[in-house]
């Protein structure tokens, strides 16, 4: 099994942006967690992350052949980007959403995802280990199939 990790615009700042909503833990220690929990489980994991939608809608495009199943935190692009939605749409393996906030109890504005109807699960409000949970889920899945 391969799983890919997208994280979207500002988790590469996780560690010093907003550590009161977002924690001390960096992106590389979560990926780390990740590698570690994987491996255990002997599945290949792949990462990206990108400010940039175009590169993160590539990435998709371009690795859906070859991976069983998608982590994604889109940041603020889950709000608004029909455009990753719509290459999320056009893959067929299970894509499972991330937040490591709680977006329901902050602004209105993120209350809403346009990619939560796409996606197979969400995971918001548990902290960096949602990631942790979804590959979890990936695991789970593997076991039982
Ligand atoms: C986030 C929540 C988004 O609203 C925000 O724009 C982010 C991070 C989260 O992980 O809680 O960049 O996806």
């Amino acid at each position: 099994m391969r799983i890919l990790v997208i994280n979207g615009p500002n988790l590469n700042s996780l560690g010093t942006r907003e550590p009161h909503i977002y924690g001390a833990t960096t992106l590389a220690d979560i990926e780390q967690a990740l590698i570690t929990r994987a491996a255990a489980h002997s599945i290949a994991i792949d990462f990206v992350q990108s400010n940039h939608e175009g590169v993160i809608i590539d990435t998709i495009q371009q690795m859906h052949p070859v991976i069983h199943g998608i982590i994604i935190n889109p940041g603020a692009f889950t709000h608004y980007s029909y455009a990753i939605r719509d290459a999320l749409s056009a893959v067929s393996v299970p894509v499972i959403e991330v937040h490591i906030s709680n977006v329901y109890k902050r602004e209105p504005f993120r209350h809403h995802s346009v990619i939560a109807g796409i996606a197979t699960g969400q995971i918001a409000g548990l902290g960096w280990h949602g990631y942790l949970y979804a590959l979890d889920w990936f695991i789970d899945a593997a076991a039982s199939a």
